[in-house]
């Protein structure tokens, strides 16, 4: 793609890791970015530009913001918001800590990085930014309620910048993947267990049969696809000269989008609590 600039976070694993090589393959200057050093060493060996962005630290970004900058020349064809993580926990048990750091990453992190970039694509008159919510963007299911809530948050924050940017040639699309092979739920699990305390918790039996399904291998849920599914729509929202406000991917988000807006409240509620275990 004649070069185009795209920087991406969370390209240590799963869907970032995947679209960064795979635009990288189709001929995008991709900065493939991952806040541990080890990772962007990783990624740089195998030969994509790759620089530390931590989602947390605003000093990280703001440093490889200009970094990646001074490599294009001020331009930024697109940006593939990505790096996030889901804290699981029933949202009683969720102290505030633990919800504003969810929202740290999951939210302001990309909208820090998004205030820093959107003057570049301004001042260029053209750009593309994609952010990966998910199928809990617009449904919860229990024990997600820290990450359904920065999704939500983010799908608002979205749908609002759309309309600001009306006319300005800078598109927002929104990619909603049910679930997809990555480390999600290793990163998840991790983070239920730094922050959760089941003894604790009047959850304590549901939580039980989470943290199995949390440590099982394979697929821990119907309808997996791999990350080529959500790439299939980072491209088309990249490469359309008219991208599309929301991208559905696997068949549980597109049957909950339409399940939600055909099911009276209390039937849905009872179909999520089935589907989230
Ligand atoms: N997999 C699914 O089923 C699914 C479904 C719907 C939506 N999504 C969305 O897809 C995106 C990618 O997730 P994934 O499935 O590919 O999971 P993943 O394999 O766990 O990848 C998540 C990436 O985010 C990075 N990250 C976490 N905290 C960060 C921070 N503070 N700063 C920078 N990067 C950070 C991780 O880096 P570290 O290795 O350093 O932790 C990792 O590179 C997320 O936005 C997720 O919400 C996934």
């Amino acid at each position: 793609m004649d070069n185009r600039a795209i920087l991406i976070t969370g390209c240590s694993s799963g869907i970032g890791h995947y679209t960064a090589h795979a635009l990288h393959e189709r001929g995008y200057r991709v900065f493939a970015t991952a806040r541990k050093a080890a990772d962007v060493e990783r990624l740089r060996a195998d030969g994509l530009e790759s620089f530390q962005l931590d989602l947390d630290d605003s000093a990280s970004i703001e440093a490889t913001v200009a970094d990646v900058l001074a490599c294009t020349d001020n331009r930024l064809f697109g940006v593939f918001h990505n790096g996030a993580y889901g804290q699981p926990g029933a949202v009683e048990d969720l102290d505030r800590n633990t919800l504003r750091q969810q929202f740290e990453t999951n939210l302001f992190g990309w909208h820090d990085l998004n205030h820093r970039i959107l003057p570049v694509m301004r001042a260029q008159g053209h750009g593309r930014i994609i952010y990966n919510s998910s199928v809990l963007g617009f449904v919860a299911m229990r024990f997600r309620g820290a990450y359904n809530a920065s999704k939500y948050a983010l799908e608002g924050l979205a749908d609002t910048q759309r309309l600001e940017l009306r006319g300005t040639g800078i598109h927002i699309s929104l990619i909603q993947p049910g679930p997809i092979t990555s480390r999600f739920r290793q990163n998840a699990f991790a983070a239920y267990k730094a922050n959760i305390n089941p003894d604790n918790s009047a959850f304590r039996d549901a939580y039980q049969r989470m943290e199995e399904r949390l440590e099982k291998e394979g697929p821990a849920a119907p309808f997996t696809l791999g990350p080529e599914a959500v790439l299939k729509r980072v491209i088309h929202a990249l490469e359309s000269p008219r991208p599309k406000h929301r991208y559905a991917v696997t068949l549980p988000t597109y049957a909950f989008a339409y399940l939600k807006r055909v099911l009276p409240g209390r039937w849905l509620d009872h179909l999520l609590a089935k589907a989230g275990g």
